[in-house]
């Protein structure tokens, strides 16, 4: 019997020494983790980030923690992440492979391609074709005023009344980058808008969420009928969506005389016909996918942060509308150039960028080769995670960093100034590609909005709740808005 007990107690011992998460030498510290589980119980599964600010508090700028198994470094605050993405850039410019969301992507984009020749010409690829379709030229402007159109019509229908902001951000983002991608734009209630952005909406809740947690953690559980699999069902209608516009696409379009994205893409598929090329059909879709996405949940989200704020504090709405007034009087329309003597509406636009932390933990990276950080050994292959609302809110970097002030951007002579923690968009190579895109369109979006309407909260909604919805974009609750033209429209 006594033998029996001893065999046990050394097998129990045996296997939890097996499991056990092993922080390699002079690795970032961290609280002790379960074999297997990692840290996982440590994590509250609906919205982590408490969690991640707790044990910043116990260990520091830099720490450890463990998914399952796998070793994770947290990095905090502006001088960590800084010294990672940009001081240490290329060995800290890859991404995990082996996660939920790459299995649901099956490999293929930009976003999540890892460090090398793909993502490389991926990336090139995509920064001189958004130039070419516009950004520094007038036609992208052109089409942000566009489709804004569509949205104001929608507005004034509804003057006066209560209206849900929720799908009207979401499909204004969306056909934007619809316009680049595919030259086409849906009206709002087109089932492939509709359907699209509710799986992105959906995917971009399931992508960090605890499901997804638990498939990182534990792969015995990958083939199970669980929650997460929904993820895997609406990549599958995206993809269907996909296939079906770009083989219309295909037949539409002339050889050399690209109008949008994807003809540009297959041009270039036709260029390198006779060499070993990393531009491919499958590539094409995965990267259309990734930028639609990309530009859609991102943009909406800080919209809908930016005027769930400015319902709250009227003060700032209406010194905005002063602003814009005085600055456009005479205008037809509001150009991004314009931006320049507009340093409050700046601010304003870049305050809201602040407290959305719309992609609050990046997209994560893993180090490209052993490297060192602050002190500490970093070995090839782990994963990073950079927490950007840790220097969005960071004592010390701002005037007023856990308060809406958009007094954080400006100067004592009201000047914008923009500072270094600002970092919405990360930071070094793997920086948002979509940021001129993005700025572009949240200035002409929330300015043109602004100078033709009020936005009020209703009363009888009781107070505003400012708690987001966790994901990889944070998301404000549902929320309902009053739109009233202004007098002077
Ligand atoms: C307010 C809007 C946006 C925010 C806050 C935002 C933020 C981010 C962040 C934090 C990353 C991760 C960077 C990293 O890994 O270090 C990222 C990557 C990316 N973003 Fe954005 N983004 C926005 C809009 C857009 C738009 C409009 C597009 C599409 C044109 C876009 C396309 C991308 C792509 C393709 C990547 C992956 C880049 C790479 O891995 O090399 N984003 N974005």
């Amino acid at each position: 019997m006594l033998t029996s007990i001893i065999l046990l107690w050394l097998c129990v011992w045996f296997l939890i020494f097996q499991f056990k998460c092993r922080r390699p030498k002079n690795f970032p510290p961290g609280p002790a983790a379960l074999p297997l589980l990692g840290n996982l119980l440590h994590l509250g599964f609906d919205n982590p980030l408490n969690d991640f600010e707790r044990l910043r508090k116990t260990y520091g700028d830099v720490y450890s923690f463990f998914l399952g198994p796998r070793p994770v470094i947290m990095l905090n605050g502006t001088k960590a992440i800084k010294e990672a993405l940009v001081t240490k850039a290329s060995d800290f410019a890859g991404r995990p492979q082996d996660l939920f969301v790459n299995d649901t992507t099956e490999g293929t984009g930009v976003i999540l391609a890892d460090y090398g020749d793909v993502w490389r010409n991926h990336r090139r690829f995509a920064l001189t074709t958004l130039r070419n379709f516009g950004l520094g030229k007038n036609s992208m402007e052109e089409r942000i005023h566009g489709e804004l159109q569509h949205t104001i019509t929608e507005m004034e229908k509804n003057n006066g009344k209560i209206l849900s902001p929720q799908h009207m951000f979401h499909n204004i983002s969306s056909n934007i980058i619809c316009q680049v991608l595919f030259g086409k734009r849906y009206d709002y209630g087109d089932n492939f808008i509709k359907e699209i952005v509710r799986c992105f909406t959906e995917n971009s809740k399931l992508a960090n969420g605890p499901w997804a947690m638990l498939y990182d953690s534990i792969p015995a559980v990958r083939k199970l009928p669980l929650p997460f699999k929904r993820a895997f069902d609406n990549v599958k209608t995206v993809q269907r969506l996909a296939n079906g516009l770009l083989n219309e696409l295909k037949q539409m379009r002339v050889p050399g005389e690209p109008q949008d994205f994807v003809d540009c893409y297959l041009d270039e598929i036709d260029k390198r016909r006779d060499e070993v090329s990393v531009f491919t059909e499958e590539q094409l879709r995965g990267n259309a996918l990734d930028l639609h996405f990309a530009g859609t949940d991102t943009t909406s989200n800080t919209l809908l942060t930016g005027f769930l704020y400015l319902m709250s504090y009227s003060h700032v709405q209406e010194r905005c509308q002063q602003e814009i007034d005085q600055v456009l009087e005479g205008k037809n329309v509001v150009t991004f150039e314009d931006r320049h003597n507009m340093p409050y509406m700046q601010a304003v636009i870049h305050e809201s960028q602040r407290v959305a932390n719309t992609v609050p933990l990046s997209v994560f990276h893993e180090t490209s080769k052993d490297t060192e950080l602050m002190g500490y050994f970093i070995p090839k292959g782990t994963m990073i995670i950079p927490n950007l609302g840790t220097a969005l809110n960071e004592d010390g970097q701002w005037k007023f960093p856990h308060e809406f002030n958009p007094e954080n951007f400006l100067n004592d002579k009201g000047e914008f100034f923009k500072p270094d923690a600002f970092l919405p968009f990360s930071a070094g190579p793997r920086m948002c590609l979509g940021e001129g895109l993005a700025r572009m369109e949240l200035f002409l979006i929330m300015t043109t909005l602004l100078r033709k309407f009020d936005f009020i909260w209703p009363e009888e909604d009781g107070k505003p709740d400012f708690t987001p919805v966790y994901g990889v974009t944070l998301t404000p609750k549902p929320y309902r808005m009053k739109v009233q033209l202004r007098a002077t429209q």
